[in-house]
């Protein structure tokens, strides 16, 4: 009895909890940090934060020093920042809540995408909008395999990778031929299930 009622609880919870890639997942955050303001507002490059994008398979997420470049001076005594103030005399990191998150199956590297020429915003959607963010593609295998068929539209120039509005141009497929030319997405199974 006790412990098909913990099995009930434990389906329930993992059945009803919505999944990491599921479109429109917007978990709350400890720090009501807003991107709409420190990106589509003050204007920050998304690298001032998420250093290594471009360098790693990961994206990071930025540690509490970085709020306090600004915070220790902007806004010292705002309760918002409360939580970030004692993190960073502790000494202990934010515990912010991860919202893309693919199977352990599955391989992903931001690195490679952000050499080729694709932007945040083709996997993220207009993150300068959001003040807390939400998973804006299905992140499924037939969204990946869907542009790695053809990911013409998708590539831009590399100054316009953080651009969050930026649009291919009516001439893109012959701006984009030779980089065309020198990209290989892959279709087969062991690239990404290695
Ligand atoms: C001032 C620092 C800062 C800047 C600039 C910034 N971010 Fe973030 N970003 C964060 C922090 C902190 C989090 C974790 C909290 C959250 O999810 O809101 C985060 C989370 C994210 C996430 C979700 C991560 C996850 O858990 O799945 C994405 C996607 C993201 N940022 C994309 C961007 C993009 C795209 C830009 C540029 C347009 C950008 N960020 C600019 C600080 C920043
Ligand atoms: C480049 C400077 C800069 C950085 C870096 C920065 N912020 Fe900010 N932040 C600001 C400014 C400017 C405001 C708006 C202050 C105002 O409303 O007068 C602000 C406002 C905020 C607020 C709202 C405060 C309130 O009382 O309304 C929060 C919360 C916040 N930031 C969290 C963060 C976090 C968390 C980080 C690190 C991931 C961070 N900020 C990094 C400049 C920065
Ligand atoms: C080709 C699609 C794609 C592009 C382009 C992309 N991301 Fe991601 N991003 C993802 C996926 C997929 C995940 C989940 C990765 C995982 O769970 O392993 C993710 C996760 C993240 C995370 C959470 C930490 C992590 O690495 O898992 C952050 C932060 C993030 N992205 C920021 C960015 C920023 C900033 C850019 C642009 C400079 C960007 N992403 C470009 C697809 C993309
Ligand atoms: C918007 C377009 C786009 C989306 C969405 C996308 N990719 Fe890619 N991906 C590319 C391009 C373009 C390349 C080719 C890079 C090259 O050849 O330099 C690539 C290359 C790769 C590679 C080979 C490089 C390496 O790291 O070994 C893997 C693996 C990969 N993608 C995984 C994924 C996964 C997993 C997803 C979905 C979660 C995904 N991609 C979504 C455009 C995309
Ligand atoms: C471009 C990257 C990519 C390629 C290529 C790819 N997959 Fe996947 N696959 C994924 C991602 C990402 C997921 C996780 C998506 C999810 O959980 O919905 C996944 C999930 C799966 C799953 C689990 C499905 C489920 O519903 O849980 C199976 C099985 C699978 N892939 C088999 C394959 C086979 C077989 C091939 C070769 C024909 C292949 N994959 C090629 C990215 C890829």
């Amino acid at each position: 009895m006790v412990f098909g009622g913990i099995g009930t609880v434990a389906l329930a919870w993992y059945y009803g909890s919505p999944r990491f890639i599921e479109v429109g997942y917007r978990p709350e955050q400890p720090v009501p940090y807003s991107h709409k303001l420190h990106v589509g507002e003050l204007g920050l490059d998304c690298r001032y934060c998420h250093v290594s994008v471009e360098l790693s398979h990961e994206a990071n997420i930025p540690p509490t020093q970085t709020c306090m470049n600004c915070h220790a001076a902007i806004k010292p005594n705002s309760e918002k920042l409360q939580l970030v103030r004692d993190s960073f005399e502790n000494n202990t990191p934010i515990a912010w809540v991860r919202v893309h998150k693919l199977p352990d199956y599955a391989y992903f590297n931001h690195s490679v995408h952000i050499k080729a020429g694709v932007g945040c915003a083709s996997c993220h959607g207009n993150v300068g909008e959001m003040d807390t963010v939400e998973v804006k593609a299905p992140l499924s295998m037939g969204w990946c395999l869907e542009c790695h068929r053809d990911p013409q539209q998708h590539i831009r120039p590399k100054s316009e990778i953080t651009n969050m509005t930026w649009e291919p141009p009516p001439n893109q497929a012959e701006l984009v031929k030779d980089v065309m030319d020198t990209l290989n997405p892959p279709q087969d199974c062991f690239a990404c299930h290695r």
